[in-house]
């Protein structure tokens, strides 16, 4: 990793934009909406804008720095392996005035360091700062979704700044600025339709994980090793909603054989009989976004479903879920010979555009999946970077030989309960992406961004 050829410019800009995008998540709830009904699957966003402050604070300046501490509380009230979770709602919080003060103290400390110029350890902290921060703004927007409040409002929402091109793995793409109000290009065209059928993947020895040229990796990530695949057929795209609505009007949530035994158990337990925010309409369904009731999209994504409903639903329609070493090599591959150099993104090695992928939340939603056609991988899939979370059949496991990195919390806890999911969502952050880059959730977490696609049964 050579973290000292990111620049000083994109590390003060990466720091600006997450924080930015934070605040512009949070500043139009009221005080009862910051902190929120006590639910275990999300946080007080009070508490959250506090824990963004400190772990910028525990890792640049305490860690890296040797610096003291700037609040003495704060490791009681905001250190998340320390605070139980259903503790947060009870914590004497600092107000929203004292907090923002607080995230301002520490960004302006993190902002002396990059312009002094970072040494390398101070740098890969402060871009695991603004990581840390990009994966909470995807928390407190399904917080938002969870507890129906409003859209939010985000700067640029509704125009792209289109001829951007992005530092590798470190600035987002599409950030919109107000003279970026142009007639959109034709690429930019939603396209209609679903996109059905599968790809075919030759076998043989693919090497699943990231390269050691990364600027940036996470501890799971390390480091591509050899993984034999045997030949595989994927689909183009996503599930989309009309796809999903099939299976339960075929009463797939009713069919015990339909469900492993732990997905049944979850299913029972909360007598689920459709995706989380859908609703009977006549004969039809509604699928709530944040506070509003809307029509299904049939050729959008279905999201907010878990794994066992994945699970379920290929089951149903005979495919099953790709595994992450499948996924990863659809995604990456730059030809048939498997071994061979991979693609840093399903069209190449150039950061994303918002031709190709649908990231960094602009759009307050998905896409259909025949849509960015200009981001299909090698084989022809589309979509495998943006729009939705894909749930894989894996379980969140180390790569051989894994070392945690200091940040320990971030994966090791987490081995052998979680399931991988791959390729982001439309509001992760483009610079936290790459084909590599694996995310990991319970299997009965329906809350977060999560679709999936499917691969044919072997023949
Ligand atoms: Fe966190």
């Amino acid at each position: 990793m050579n973290l000292l050829s990111i620049s000083q410019a994109i590390l003060a800009e990466a720091v600006i934009d997450t924080r930015q995008r934070s605040l512009e998540l949070l500043c139009d709830l009221d005080e009862d909406q910051l902190l929120g009904p006590r639910l275990p699957i999300v946080n007080p966003p009070l508490w959250e804008m506090g824990h963004l402050a400190w772990f910028g604070e525990k890792w640049v300046l305490r860690h890296a720095g040797k610096r003291p501490p700037l609040r003495s509380d704060a490791d009681s009230l905001f250190d998340s392996s320390a605070v139980l979770h259903d503790t947060r709602w009870d914590l004497f919080l600092p107000r929203r005035a004292a907090t923002l003060d607080y995230m301002n103290q520490v960004q302006e400390r993190i902002l002396e360091v990059v312009h002094r110029g970072p040494t390398a350890e101070e740098a890969y902290f402060i871009l695991l700062s603004v990581f840390h921060e990009d994966m909470h703004g995807e928390a407190f927007l399904y917080t938002r979704q969870t507890l129906s409040y409003s859209r939010p409002r985000l700067e640029g929402q509704g125009v792209r700044d289109e001829g951007r091109e992005e530092g590798r793995g470190v600035r987002d793409e599409g950030r919109a600025k107000p003279h970026s109000l142009a007639p959109r290009p034709s690429s930019l065209v939603p396209l209609d339709g679903p996109l059905p059928g599968d790809v075919q993947i030759p076998g043989g020895t693919f090497h699943l994980g990231a390269g050691r040229d990364e600027p940036f990796v996470f501890d799971n990530e390390k480091w591509a090793h050899p993984v034999p695949l045997r030949p595989f057929a994927i689909a183009r795209a996503p599930v989309t909603q009309a796809e999903f609505a099939a299976f339960v009007a075929d009463d797939g949530y009713r069919r015990a054989e339909l469900w492993s035994q732990a997905g049944w158990r979850w299913r029972q337990a909360g007598e689920v009989l459709h995706p989380m925010h859908w609703r009977r309409e006549g004969d039809g369904w509604l699928r709530r976004d944040f506070d509003r009731w809307l029509p299904l999209e049939p050729h959008r994504p279905v999201i907010h479903v878990n794994w066992y409903e994945a699970e379920a639903y290929c089951r149903w329609a005979g495919r099953r879920l790709p595994t992450e070493a499948e996924w990863e090599a659809a995604a990456a591959a730059s030809g048939n010979d498997l071994s061979a150099p991979k693609r840093r993104f399903p069209w190449g090695d150039e950061p994303p555009k918002p031709t190709q992928a649908q990231l960094n939340g602009y759009s307050l939603g998905c896409c259909n999946v025949a849509d960015r056609v200009a981001g299909d991988s090698q084989f022809g899939c589309r979509q495998m970077i943006g729009n939705v979370w894909e749930w894989t059949a894996s379980d969140f496991l180390p790569y051989p030989g894994f070392v945690a990195d200091p940040y320990r919390e971030y994966s090791e806890p987490w081995f052998g309960t979680h399931k991988v999911l791959r390729g982001g969502a439309w509001m992760t952050r483009s610079r936290l992406l790459r084909n590599t880059w694996r995310n990991f959730y319970q299997p009965d977490r329906r809350d977060v961004w999560a679709g999936f696609r499917t691969c044919a049964l072997p023949s």
